[in-house]
């Protein structure tokens, strides 16, 4: 427990203490999530996955909890010890799974936005004080109708292009709205309603790159993949065209914006939804990149047309000047600084100790 953490009663007269849940904790996001907010300190961090969690992700957290986020009797176990006044809400599956399976796509990524909202607002009502939430949306809420129309729009605003071709996209765009109906009109008509019971902040990430941990199941994952195949002298062959672009950013760079929104004054948030990007080779041009650090390496490239019109409907760039102006985001990386400086050292390293020759 942190000595910073503090506890307040329910109504059967049991303490509760205050804590931060992270979803999906045990995912890409989460790993690297938990670490940032242990390093960050002043509150107990509980996570909740549908796996129980590795040794380093429970490391980094007070208490973890397996199971589904659309389990109620778990949530309310939960929450009988556990006053929530700040929720990271990760858990999704990703655009590539969510075709095979959309409806249990749907089931995750918006039912379980919306039991995580619901329980924000009842603990906002029994704390007195808003909840703040963190909601990772994404690039494939975009729907580009047609190559030609990607390459016309170049880099795109938060409020164009919304009509997915995916069901995660389609639920991502639903869980974005869904927040804001928590945050300003919640029980409308309600007698005893709350103002804002929750404050809702959400980024739009483009595709993320680990050095730590891979993706599983989404289809931004071509970027990943290559860059720890390169570095397991494995050969990649790329499911996307050479001329595929789209953006990325690296993992520190997205859990540090994360965080950046959740501490900005909520006066001088001027969107419930923020794009973010940093930079956005082309497949082909990053495979160059990735083929001048690791000599040797091995990539080629075996289009999946079915994955290739996914990429093909996100656009090849977002504008971002309102994260910029109202919340400071700075991207921290080029492609070119990212391999060099972040990916290259951390993905030898990783690899030079977990194969050893
Ligand atoms: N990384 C996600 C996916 O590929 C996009 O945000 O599904």
């Amino acid at each position: 427990m942190t000595p910073a953490a503090s506890s307040a009663r329910t109504h059967l007269g049991q303490r509760r203490t205050a804590a931060a849940l992270v979803t999906g904790a045990g995912g890409e996001m989460g790993h690297a999530l938990l670490r940032a907010l242990a390093e960050q300190g002043g509150r107990a961090v509980v996570a909740l996955d549908i796996r129980e969690l590795d040794g380093p992700a429970r490391n980094h957290c007070d208490a973890s909890f397996a199971g589904d986020i659309c389990d109620e009797s778990l949530l309310s176990r939960l929450l009988g010890q556990y006053e929530i006044g700040e929720i990271y809400h990760l858990a999704a599956l990703l655009s590539t799974r969510g075709e095979f399976v959309p409806e249990a796509a749907h089931q995750v990524n918006v039912v379980g936005t919306l039991n995580l909202l619901k329980l924000a607002a009842d603990e906002a009502r029994s704390r007195g004080t808003t909840v703040q939430f963190f909601f990772p949306s994404s690039i494939a809420v975009y729907g580009l109708p047609s190559l030609e129309a990607k390459r016309r729009a170049g880099v795109v605003k938060e409020e164009q292009f919304l009509e997915p071709v995916t069901m995660y996209g389609c639920s991502k765009l639903a869980g974005e709205q869904l927040g804001r109906y928590y945050e300003r009109h919640y029980r409308l008509l309600a007698q005893d309603r709350m103002e804002r019971p929750v404050d809702f902040r959400s980024i739009r990430f483009p595709g993320i790159i680990s050095a730590d941990t891979l993706p599983s199941g989404g289809t931004s994952d071509f970027g990943p993949e290559m860059v720890h195949a390169a570095a397991q002298k494995k050969p990649y062959a790329c499911f996307v065209r050479e001329d595929a672009r789209i953006p990325f950013m690296t993992m520190p760079e997205a859990v540090g914006a994360a965080l950046s929104l959740m501490s900005a004054p909520k006066e001088s948030l001027t969107r419930i939804v923020y794009n973010i990007s940093s930079f956005a080779p082309s497949a082909g041009e990053f495979a160059d990149m990735v083929r001048r650090e690791f000599k040797g390496a091995k990539i080629s490239f075996e289009v999946d047309e079915r994955r290739q019109a996914i990429v093909d409907s996100w656009p090849e760039g977002i504008e971002d000047s309102a994260a910029r102006t109202d919340w400071g985001w700075k991207p921290g990386h080029s492609a070119s600084s990212a391999l060099k400086q972040y990916l290259v050292p951390r993905i030898r390293a990783r690899y030079a100790v977990s194969s050893p020759k």
